[in-house]
């Protein structure tokens, strides 16, 4: 397995490999990889003859006062994992070689970005966007994964690939989370250990909110009340949003009579986390 930083290299080995008639499979990542990002490289490697991962702390996804600089990264842990999860290549380019300089053009998915995370992170999806639709337009997949746990990126990205006509089959694939349920992320590296006990408090509370709709609660603001009293009960939780949405359109609704997605993001100290699930009733 090679690591590559040029998007002339990329080019013409991916132009070699689908000469010879090979898929390829594509996982965009901003490396610091986990058993999540593990589970999205094997399953690409299950259902494509070649496996692309590409490794891009991507600046234009974060705010001003976001964690870019202090984003962890640790190239030589990363290329040992996705060799084990049978990647054939990693993509590492540098900033300069995705955004040289006038670089000017911007994506923008309306509609799917306002809410959730797009309110809270303004310009976090444009950036989002404008670096996948360069990954796709560089790597040319055939196949690209993504996690449910950035539920909103999942379908913000499915949107933009139907919408910019992108010959490209975007998969899902499930959350992987720790025994005690926090769900996996980069950013949970950032936690004490006093915070990284806290932090199970966001499965919790959507664990009380899923029983709550097995036993028939279908009021959305009863159920985001319930996900509320938990979140509430760990000091050290300080809640950035609950939201109950169409998990199609991600408008928020009140009577939960259609697929939903009920999603959170909270501060566990300094460091903000997200989860979510999907209920069909
Ligand atoms: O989910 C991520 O890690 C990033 O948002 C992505 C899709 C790699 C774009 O930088």
């Amino acid at each position: 397995m090679k690591t590559i930083n040029t998007i002339k290299e990329i080019r013409e080995i991916v132009k070699e490999w689908k000469s010879k008639g090979f898929s390829v499979g594509f996982v965009p990542t901003m490396g610091y990889l986990h058993e999540g990002h593990k589970s999205l490289i094997e399953k690409a490697s299950l259902e494509n003859d070649k496996v692309i991962v590409s490794i891009f702390v991507n600046p234009t996804q974060f705010g001003p006062n976001e964690d870019f600089e202090k984003y962890p990264r640790d190239l030589e842990k990363d290329e040992a994992l996705c060799n084990s999860a049978g990647a054939d290549l990693i993509f590492a380019p540098e900033v300069i070689e995705m955004y040289p300089e006038g670089a000017n053009t911007l994506v923008d998915v309306e509609g799917l970005t306002e809410g959730l995370c797009g309110e809270k992170r303004p310009g976090h999806f444009r950036g989002v966007c404008i670096v996948v639709s360069k990954l796709f337009n560089i790597v040319a997949p055939h196949r690209a994964y993504f996690g449910e746990k950035d539920a909103q990126q999942l379908a913000v990205i499915k949107r933009m690939v139907k919408d910019l006509n992108f010959d490209i089959d975007v998969k899902g694939c499930p959350i992987i989370r720790e025994e005690d349920g926090l769900a996996k992320s980069s950013r949970n590296t950032y936690l004490s250990a006093e915070e990284r006990i806290a932090a199970r408090v966001l499965s919790r509370s959507l664990r009380k909110g899923k029983e709550a709709l097995s036993q028939g609660e279908r009021d959305s603001d009863n159920l985001k009340d319930i996900i509320l009293q938990e979140l509430h009960s760990e000091p050290l939780a300080k809640i950035d949003y609950v939201e109950i949405v169409d998990s199609s359109t991600l408008k928020s609704i009140k009577s939960i009579d259609k697929p939903i997605l009920t999603a959170i993001a909270v501060f566990i100290g300094k460091t903000r986390l997200i989860d979510n699930f999907t209920f069909e009733p």
